[in-house]
């Protein structure tokens, strides 16, 4: 069974879609972590999103993994663990961009499709309703203000990389990446026709996440 959470950046789908996996007992799909995997690997190899010959090539040598291991969720990027590289505001743009090009989305579009298959799975991210799982048994798709967005964003941050910053440039930064996600030509950003819409302002984590579950539970 496939449950989808779409939405936009900041929203906090991350820690929502992370604590559902775990009472419903899925597995969890983060597939912004690929986009941002998928980045920092071009980045590296000193491609950009306009160079498709260049990443075309590149793509082939490309590995995403997620595993468990003392260290809670791990993403490898090749042999390489990249959890806290792919989480700077800079990959974050970058994801953006390279996740406009309808030959990105393709590849891990398959990916997606294919790490899934036969298991039960919470999928999060943009198009997890829309385009990859289209027919996913529950949809559900998170909104909020964009200042509660970049609180939660830059705390975030905070959190996870020590990254101490200002809320303004956070929602600056999010605001540009909503509009690009949300105004591409392959796949934006735009809640599923079927999927269950929640504006998360004014709620904390917990109570969306029992939200989530009593629209699974009374179905
Ligand atoms: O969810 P995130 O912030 O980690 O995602 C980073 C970027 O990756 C996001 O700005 C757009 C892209 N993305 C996407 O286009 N489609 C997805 N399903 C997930 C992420």
């Amino acid at each position: 069974m496939i449950i989808t959470i779409d939405g936009p950046a900041g929203v906090g789908k991350g820690t929502i879609a992370k604590a559902i996996s775990k009472s419903f007992g899925f597995k969890y799909l983060d597939s912004g972590a690929m986009y941002r995997a998928l980045a920092l690997f071009a980045d590296l190899n000193g491609v950009t999103e306009k160079d498709l010959s260049k990443l075309k090539k590149i793509l082939i040598d490309l590995h995403i993994r997620f595993i468990d291991n003392e260290d809670g969720e791990r993403v490898l990027l090749n042999t390489d663990d990249v959890t806290e590289d792919i989480r700077t505001n800079e990959i974050s743009t970058l994801a953006s961009k390279f996740a406009a090009n309808d030959f990105v989305r393709t590849i891990l579009r398959e990916m997606q499709r294919r790490l899934v298959k036969n298991k039960d799975y919470i999928a999060e991210g943009r198009d997890m309703g829309t385009y990859v799982f289209p027919d996913a048994k529950y949809k559900f798709y998170l909104d909020a203000d964009l200042k509660i967005r970049a609180k939660r964003r830059a705390s975030q941050l905070k959190e996870m990389l020590g990254i101490n910053m200002n809320e303004e440039r956070v929602s600056r930064e999010i605001k540009d990446r909503d509009k690009l996600d949300m105004t591409r030509e392959s796949c934006p950003l735009h809640p599923a026709d079927d999927a269950v819409i929640i504006d998360t302002s004014d709620m904390t984590i917990n109570e969306v996440v029992l939200k989530i579950e009593s629209v699974i539970n009374d179905a």
